[in-house]
């Protein structure tokens, strides 16, 4: 079992090729991730697959919205970032911007390459990840864990992706195209697709330090 393989070998896919995947391939993808674990096993969770026609539309319906008004998220972005998170969140914006080429004062160029999430960076596929409201926090959490599982679990299998919350955005515009059930609220999303050979993809943003993340003891 090669874990630490899987988890060094994924890495967030923000340009993939027109080639679709086969409705199989995302259906093992989200089989495998049935794994991962849950609060007392209620898997307070559902996901809306769009793929062809429908997730044009959607497409086109999220570049729209970004051009009409600003983001209406479920569950609203985060607006304060306390050191050291407001570092490590503007040293990986720019490290992607200088992959791309993108000057850090180069607002147009910035603003550009933000509204490509809006396209999902052209993945094939979109799975929409939506959360049952009654667990709150618990099932936000539970989300992370099959995030990750669908994460590692299409590396595994080939594919390239990256999660969005971008993607949970403009709700209404994804739940024109689904029977979304009551109380499940749009989390994020997770582009989906075969990593195209492009700059963007060769970018490998730092991590923390294990002694970073430690508390110290009294
Ligand atoms: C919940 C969540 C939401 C994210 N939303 C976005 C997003 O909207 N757009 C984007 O380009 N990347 C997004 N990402 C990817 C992170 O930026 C990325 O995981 C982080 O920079 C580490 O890079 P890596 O995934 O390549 O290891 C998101 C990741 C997570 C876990």
């Amino acid at each position: 079992m090669d874990v630490l393989a899987a988890l060094q070998a994924r890495r967030s896919i923000r340009a993939f090729r027109p080639d679709p995947v086969d409705e199989a391939l995302l259906r093992q993808v989200l089989d495998g991730a049935r794994e991962a674990p849950s609060w007392s096993n209620t898997r307070p969770y559902r996901v809306a697959v769009a793929t062809g026609d429908r997730l044009e539309a959607i497409r086109a319906g999220m570049l729209a919205a970004i051009d009409a008004g600003p983001p209406a998220p479920e569950h609203p972005f985060p607006t304060d970032y306390p050191s050291p998170l407001r570092e490590r969140r503007q040293a990986t914006g720019y490290g992607l911007y200088a992959t791309l080429g993108i000057d850090k004062r180069d607002l147009a160029g910035r603003q550009h390459q933000f509204r490509r999430n809006f396209a999902f960076f052209d993945a094939p596929a979109v799975l929409f990840l939506y959360v049952h409201e009654a667990l709150g926090v618990w099932a936000v959490l539970d989300c992370g864990a099959f995030l990750q599982s669908i994460l590692l679990q299409a590396t595994a299998l080939g594919l390239g992706t990256c999660a969005q919350a971008t993607s949970g955005a403009y709700p209404e515009v994804v739940a024109r195209h689904f029977a979304v059930p009551e109380r499940y609220r749009l989390m994020c999303g997770v582009a989906v697709g075969y990593a195209a050979d492009a700059p963007v993809n060769t970018f490998r943003p730092q991590r923390a330090p294990v002694e970073e993340l430690l508390i110290d003891g009294r």
